[in-house]
C-alpha cells in the first residue's frame, strides 16, 4: 500500500552522476577549498571576492549540468499527492528536471540575497560584490547560499512535513552535518518507515530498509514501487 504521506531528504550524491561534485568524496569539494576560506559568513567578510569566485564556478558547473534519471524520477514523484522533497543541494537541478515546489533547505546557487534588505532575485552568471540590488539599491549582493554557521532556511516548513510523515527517504546524503542528518531520527520518532538509498549504507541500522547503488539507477526503480503499489 502506497505511504500517503512521503517526506524526501536528498544530497549531494543525487547530482553526483550529472557530473557536480560531491563534498565529502576523495575528490570532493571540501578536498580543494576549505570550508572556512569560502563556505562561512565570516569567510565572506573577510575575502568576499574569493567567495564569489567560488560561488561563481559552483553556478557555473551546475548550470552546465543535466539533470539526470533520478532527478527526474523525483520528479514525477513531487507531482503525487501528500509528497514534499526537501534538498540539500543548491544546484536546482530538481526544479529544471521539473519537480514541483522543492524545499531548498541550503538555499540556491542561481539566486542572489541583498544582505542589505533581504531581497532575492535571480543571479547573473557571475555575481559581482557592487551588482545593486533591485529593491533597495544597495551593493550588498551575496549568493542566496545557506553557509556554516547560518540556520537553514525553511525549517518550519520541513518540520511540519516530518511531523506527517509516514515514510521518510534519505538520497545521495553522508548524514554528517545537522540539522539535515537528524531528519531520519524525527521521522522515526513519529513511526515512519525509513529507507536509505545511497552508493552505500552511511548508518547501519539507522533506517528501517537501504537500498545500496547509483541514483540514477537506484531512485527511479524506487519511485516506480511506490507508484506501481
Ligand atoms: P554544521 O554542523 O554544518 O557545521 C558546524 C561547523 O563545523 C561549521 O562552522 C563548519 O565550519 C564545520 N563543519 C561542518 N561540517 C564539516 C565538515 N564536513 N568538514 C569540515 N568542517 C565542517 O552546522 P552549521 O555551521 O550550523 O551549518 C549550517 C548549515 O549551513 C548546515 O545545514 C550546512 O549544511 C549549511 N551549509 C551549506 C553550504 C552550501 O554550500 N550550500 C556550505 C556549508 C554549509
Ligand atoms: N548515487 C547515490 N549516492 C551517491 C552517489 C551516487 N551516484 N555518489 C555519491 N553518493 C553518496 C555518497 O556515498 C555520500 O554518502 O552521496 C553522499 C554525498 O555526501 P556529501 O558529499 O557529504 O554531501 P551531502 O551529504 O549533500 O553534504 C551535506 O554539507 O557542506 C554541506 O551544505 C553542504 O549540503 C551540503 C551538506
Amino acid at each position: 500500500m502506497t505511504p500517503r504521506t512521503i517526506v524526501v531528504l536528498t544530497g549531494a550524491g543525487l547530482s553526483a552522476e550529472s557530473g557536480i561534485p560531491t563534498f565529502r568524496a576523495a575528490d570532493g569539494l571540501w578536498e580543494r577549498h576549505r570550508i572556512e576560506d569560502v563556505a562561512t559568513p565570516e569567510a565572506f567578510h573577510r575575502d568576499p571576492d574569493l567567495v564569489l569566485r567560488f560561488y561563481d564556478m559552483r553556478r557555473a558547473a551546475a548550470a552546465a549540468a543535466q539533470p539526470n534519471a533520478a532527478h527526474h524520477a523525483l520528479a514525477r514523484l513531487s507531482r503525487r499527492p501528500g509528497v514534499t522533497l526537501i534538498t540539500q543541494n543548491v544546484d536546482a537541478l530538481l526544479d529544471r528536471a521539473g519537480a514541483q515546489d522543492v524545499i531548498h533547505m541550503h538555499g540556491r546557487i542561481d539566486g542572489a540575497l541583498c544582505a542589505a534588505c533581504g531581497h532575492r532575485w535571480p543571479a547573473p552568471p557571475t555575481l559581482p560584490r557592487t551588482l545593486p540590488c533591485p529593491a533597495c539599491g544597495a551593493g550588498a549582493a551575496r549568493p542566496d547560499i545557506v553557509w556554516f554557521g547560518e540556520m537553514p532556511y525553511h525549517m518550519d516548513r520541513i518540520e511540519a512535513a516530518l511531523d506527517q510523515a509516514d515514510l521518510f527517504a534519505a538520497i545521495g546524503t553522508s548524514g554528517q552535518v545537522y540539522p539535515a542528518a537528524g531528519f531520519v531520527d524525527v521521522a522515526r520518532m513519529v513511526g515512519a518507515a525509513t529507507v536509505e538509498l545511497n552508493l552505500e549504507p552511511t548508518a547501519p541500522g539507522r533506517f528501517d530498509e537501504v537500498l545500496t547503488g547509483p541514483a540514477s539507477r537506484i531512485v527511479p526503480a524506487w519511485v516506480d514501487s511506490l507508484t506501481a503499489s
